[in-house]
């Protein structure tokens, strides 16, 4: 099987590696990568510049698409699905998006569109879900889905990082975006549990709708007080289903000592799905990162190779997101003077106004 790369980047250069580790097991050829000019010293003759010269190559019958942003990769995956190659892509902000028109091209052109990497990085949690899903109502998904944060938050608090000090570790090791305040502000948890929530509740969900607050105002004091008072900060997405609505959000937790997200640390993710005939399942591992995040993208590869790639994604059920204005909950505030209260019942709004703030969780 020939195949097209859309992006050399920090994933990108991953797939390349791991496809070159098994090409010779499954006959695969990397015959051309699109990037800028200046890959040229690394990629040799396979650059190309133009996506066109994949799109319309009749030879490639799959293409991995990891550029990142929205309107390129848009363009890219639906040229390719209507030209009848399967996509591979890891970008949650097209998948998030687009998820019912992409699955609907590939079915209709015969191809694959396969997305496991969107979401929880080198965990395989997307196909877990989507088989899950055949026998059993999922209506809870709750998980900490970014590795930026959590490195961060790890690094401040177990090792006394500053927060910039974290980020620049977190850049480094690629685990962030190409613009980090994707993570840092929650949108990029938003599009993952987007992805998970519209596959278990088989409903359309616009990112627009789903509440999120980020950890940018996090302290190593803030981060210590949480500390002294039994609990780890987590930045959480969680998502539930009751009839046709659905309570999505995204906002720092305050997790238990003792609770099983408690424990994962640095760029791991882990995500929990609560089913009604086998309860609650928990997928852990690294969330973030080049060969980890390129494994998911190669497995992928792999399954559409050995015809068990299918997707079925219906969009039957009209939700209703995030109806609910005022949160039953318990919560820690830090208001614009540093003072710090534990208030319950809050607002969106009256969240948002706060220095920072993270909502209690239970044991
Ligand atoms: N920036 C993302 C993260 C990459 O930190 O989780 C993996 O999706």
């Amino acid at each position: 099987m020939k195949l097209g790369l859309f992006g050399y980047g920090t994933i990108g250069r991953g797939v390349y590696t791991l496809v070159d580790n098994i090409k010779e097991k499954y006959n695969l050829e990397m015959k051309k990568v699109f990037d800028l000019p200046q890959k040229k010293d690394q990629l040799g003759e396979k650059l190309v510049t133009d996506v066109n010269d994949i799109i319309f190559d009749d030879e490639i019958d799959a293409v991995i698409e990891v550029l990142g942003g929205h309107d390129l990769p848009y363009q890219v995956i639906t040229s390719c699905l209507k030209k009848g190659k399967s996509v591979i892509t890891a970008n949650k902000e097209v998948v998030s998006m687009h998820l019912e028109e992409f699955i609907n091209l590939a079915h209709e052109n015969n191809c694959s569109f396969c997305f496991e990497a969107s979401c929880g990085g080198g965990i395989p949690v997307i196909r877990p879900l989507i088989d899950n899903i055949k026998v059993n109502d999922v209506n809870d998904i709750f998980g900490i889905l970014n590795g930026t944060t959590n490195y961060i938050l790890t690094k401040m608090d177990d090792e006394g990082l500053t927060f910039d000090e974290a980020l620049s570790l977190a850049k480094k090791n690629g685990f962030a975006e190409a613009n980090p305040t994707a993570d840092l502000e929650g949108l990029d948890l938003v599009r993952k549990i987007n992805i998970l929530s519209s596959l278990a509740y088989k409903g359309n969900i616009s990112n627009d709708d789903i509440y999120h607050y980020g950890i940018s105002g996090v302290t190593r004091e803030i981060l210590a007080d949480i500390r002294k008072r039994g609990y780890i900060l987590k930045l959480v997405a969680s998502s539930h289903k009751e009839g046709n609505n659905v309570s999505i959000r995204v906002e720092p937790t305050m997790v238990p000592i003792g609770h099983p997200l408690s424990a994962v640390k640095n760029e791991f993710n882990a995500v929990l799905f609560t089913g009604s005939t086998n309860g609650t399942l928990e997928f852990y591992g690294k969330g973030a990162g080049s060969i980890p995040t390129a494994t998911a993208i190669v497995s992928d590869l792999v399954s559409i190779i050995e015809n068990r790639s299918y997707i079925d994604y219906k969009n039957e059920n009209k939700l209703i997101v995030n109806e609910n204005k005022v949160n039953k909950g318990t919560y820690f505030v830090v208001d614009r003077t540093d003072k710090i209260s534990i208030e319950a019942n809050l607002t969106d709004e009256q969240l948002q106004a706060a220095k920072f703030y993270a909502r209690l969780l239970s044991l």
